[in-house]
């Protein structure tokens, strides 16, 4: 593979440079040069997929967040992709078989309008609050398993648990059965954008269980709601409540709310975390500022870090309904559209100084949790986890520092996500 140019070419006059090359293993490590060129030389750039899909890949801030409210592009691969979803080249592995594919992130309105009031009902940032000694325990519990060591890899004994169990936990399901979606969860995350046969029977498992844990909870559920109980009891209420949610889609919903509020999480604190080490400064203003007792900065320094180093470095797959010029390019009604959300938070267009860590930025309009109706719905829980996870780890840990060159950390080749495969660290064993 060839290397990615260090910086964006002037190009002298003439004819305009080769794009650089995408999705190797140098581009995996640092997409921003890659990014950089794009937005400057294609600014909507059609390109070839490691899945062999054709795609369009749009960079720049204003362009992005255009598409993603774009009513012309379409989220529902079946009407709108129907032969590389067939394929099994679109979408989550393993779907096509699991008779759940109604959720929110594939389809349109107005079904998309009528599931997410349902689930937005269910789903309060009310309810992630009140969530919050249940995380900080969570956190307590994932550093006391390491902190005594002076060593750990963040990513498999902090980052990775943490949402797992958060997102169990909030859903209802039991804490006996958790270490089964942990192993679940791991493979889909072993094997993003690797071997697909285990990740659709992680997929096909986890749907499995939580289609049966709704059904259980139905029969289970009192006749009087009761509030303050767990989502799933939630979204079937939802449901019961003269709106229709149907058992199927019940489990679609659950299901997306594990794979859509797990791996981004993780990769939120994995980056996050990694970005503090390697900005000293900016790590020191954050520490400081949690000593003083404040929470100002930690809460501009999480939306800087989904800025920064986001997890969701592609948004999902959109599709053109209708023929439509994107920035002077031509799409085809069928094309696929892929907004770059990590190119797009670095626009120099938008952002002062956009590749400089900046915890204190105020003006962040950031797209690190999409825009328009599709916007996370998760957002609050996932804030909720990070600003918890950073601001304990370095209280506990103050002294907390790579214990590996960056240049040997690897990053996960996915398409979508963005993440260290490992985060090795060393800190002062706590007593
Ligand atoms: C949608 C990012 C955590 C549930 C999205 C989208 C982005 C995103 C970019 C829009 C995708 C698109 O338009 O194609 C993130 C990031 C997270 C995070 C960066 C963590 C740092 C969560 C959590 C949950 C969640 C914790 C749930 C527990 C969802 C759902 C959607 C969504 C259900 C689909 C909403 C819809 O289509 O209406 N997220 N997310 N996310 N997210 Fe998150």
């Amino acid at each position: 593979h060839d290397p990615i140019p260090a910086a964006c070419p002037a190009g002298p006059a003439g004819p305009a440079p080769e794009p650089p090359s995408l999705f190797t293993w140098e581009f995996a490590a640092d997409p921003y040069p890659a990014y950089a060129w794009l937005r400057e030389h294609a600014p909507v750039h059609r390109t070839t997929l490691p899945s062999g899909v054709d795609a369009w890949l749009v960079t720049r801030y204003a362009d992005a967040r255009r598409a993603l409210a774009d009513g012309r592009l379409s989220k529902n691969p079946d009407t709108h992709s129907g032969r590389a979803h067939a394929k099994g080249k679109v979408g989550i592995p393993g779907e096509r078989n699991a008779e759940l594919v109604s959720h929110l992130l594939n389809i349109d309105p107005p079904d998309h309008t009528r599931l997410r009031r349902l689930v937005s009902k269910a789903f309060t940032p009310r309810r992630a609050a009140a969530f919050a000694p249940r995380v900080q325990e969570l956190t307590d519990r994932l550093i006391d398993g390491f902190a005594a060591r002076g060593s750990a890899d963040l990513i498999h004994e902090f980052a990775f648990p943490l949402p797992i169990y958060a997102i169990c936990d909030m859903l209802g399901v039991p804490a006996e059965d958790q270490d089964d979606f942990r192993d679940w969860a791991g493979m889909m995350i072993r094997h993003g954008g690797g071997p697909r046969g285990g990740v659709a029977r992680s997929v096909k498992k986890m749907r499995g269980y939580l289609a049966d844990l709704i059904h259980r909870k139905r029969a289970e559920l009192p006749a009087e709601a009761r509030p303050g109980e767990d989502l799933i009891s939630g979204l079937i209420r939802a449901s019961d409540h003269g709106e229709h949610l149907t058992e199927n889609e019940a489990a679609a919903m659950a299901f997306i709310l594990l794979f859509a509020g797990f791996e981004t999480t993780v990769n939120l604190i994995g980056n996050g975390t990694y970005a503090l080490l390697r900005n000293p400064a900016q790590r020191t203003l954050l520490q400081e500022s949690l000593d003083r007792g404040e929470s100002a900065l930690l809460a501009t320094a999480v939306e800087e870090l989904l800025r920064y180093d986001g997890p969701v470095e592609l948004a999902t797959w959109r599709f053109a309904t209708e023929p439509l010029t994107l920035a002077g390019e031509r799409i085809a009604a069928g094309d696929p559209v892929l907004v770059v959300l990590a190119a797009a938070d670095r626009d120099p267009a938008r952002f002062d100084g956009p590749d400089t860590l900046d915890l204190a930025r105020r003006d962040n309009p950031h797209l690190g949790f999409g825009h328009g109706i599709h916007y996370c719905i998760g957002a609050p829980l996932a804030r909720l986890e990070a600003q918890t996870a950073l601001a304990t780890l370095l209280r506990r840990l103050p002294d907390l520092r790579l214990a590996a060159d960056p240049d040997d950390l690897r990053w996960r080749g996915g398409l979508i996500m963005r993440g260290l495969r490992t985060l090795p660290v060393e800190f002062t064993p706590e007593r």
